[in-house]
């Protein structure tokens, strides 16, 4: 269905990143990047927008998400936090290469996002907002405050179903939120800014949930990691408070709900009701 836009953001990565100059780090960031996500925030920034997807801000704010999404993993399979050896089909980058490597790739790649909104051509209060949102996002009040109570998620510890959505919502929800917020930045109608943080942590939470349940129920070959890191790093999961057919039930109801939030907004984002149902339509 996003396979233009995914064609287009992948020849745009490339574009970026020979502007860097040549080391292993790097070779780290390419390896990371064009492993083959399935480019989900990066869609949502574009679904969100009136503009298309030639449009060279548009490229810029899916690319700088992405380049804080894919940090974000390489660090999230470091041994000192998933220890995972695969991720997207492949070696996870400390794998491929060494440790030292993938920590610096990830901090580049961070560091370099935020340079990347910088060359946006956006007024300089739609560049600060953008960089605001990003930073609230990825930082210790939005994704690095999920990842803090990750860690601290065990399945010896007496936690309840409520902590773990809030979990959810920080971990995974604020690049969710951000996208929608970053791509709402470009239209001149804008929608209100809580209601769309509202929308994407339900969606990082729905998202993450049956990003849970598949870790459960697929195998390697269809979501490229393993199918056993939550049990080796004894994480409680939404899947053992609600079991597998409650939980699948409860990603139905989620995604349904989230259809008619969008629904509400003052404009109507076809591509976004789409983005959704395809979502929702990765469990049958
Ligand atoms: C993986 O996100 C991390 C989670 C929040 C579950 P994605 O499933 O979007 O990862 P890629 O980008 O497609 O590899
Ligand atoms: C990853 O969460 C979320 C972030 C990197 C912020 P998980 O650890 O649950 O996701 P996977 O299973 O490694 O993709
Ligand atoms: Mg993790
Ligand atoms: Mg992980």
């Amino acid at each position: 269905m996003f396979n233009d836009f995914v064609q287009a953001f992948n020849a745009h990565i490339d574009n970026v990143l020979s502007q860097i100059a040549d080391s292993n780090v790097k070779d780290a960031m390419r390896y990371a990047l064009e492993a083959g996500g399935k480019r989900l925030r990066p869609y949502l920034v574009f679904a969100m927008t009136c503009q298309n997807q030639n449009d060279l801000n548009v490229m810029n704010l899916a690319y700088a998400l992405e380049m804080v999404h894919t940090y974000s993993l390489v660090h999230d399979d470091l041994p000192a936090m998933d220890n995972d050896d695969y991720r997207r089909g492949q070696l996870t980058t400390h794998k491929r290469f060494d440790e030292a490597t993938a920590i610096l790739a990830g901090d580049a790649l961070l560091t370099q996002a935020f340079q990347i909104i910088t060359k946006l051509n956006l007024k300089s209060d739609d560049i600060v907002s953008a960089v605001n949102i990003l930073s609230e996002a990825s930082g210790a009040n939005g994704m690095i405050l999920g990842q803090v109570l990750d860690i601290q998620n065990d399945t010896n510890q007496a936690n309840q179903i409520s902590d773990l959505y809030k979990l959810y919502a920080f971990k995974t929800g604020c690049l969710f939120s951000a996208a929608l917020r970053l791509g709402n930045l470009l239209n001149s109608k804008r929608e209100d800014e809580s209601q769309l943080d509202q929308i994407g942590k339900k969606l990082g939470i729905v998202f993450q949930i049956q990003d849970d349940y598949l870790e459960r129920t697929s195998t390697f070959d269809v979501i490229g990691k393993s199918n056993q890191s939550d049990l080796n790093n004894h994480k409680n999961t939404v899947i053992e408070f609600l079991g597998l057919e409650r939980s699948k039930l409860s990603i139905n109801e989620l995604y349904d709900e989230l259809n008619r939030d969008i629904m509400l907004l003052n404009e109507t984002y076809p591509k976004l009701l789409d983005i959704v149902h395809w979502m929702k339509d990765r469990i049958k």
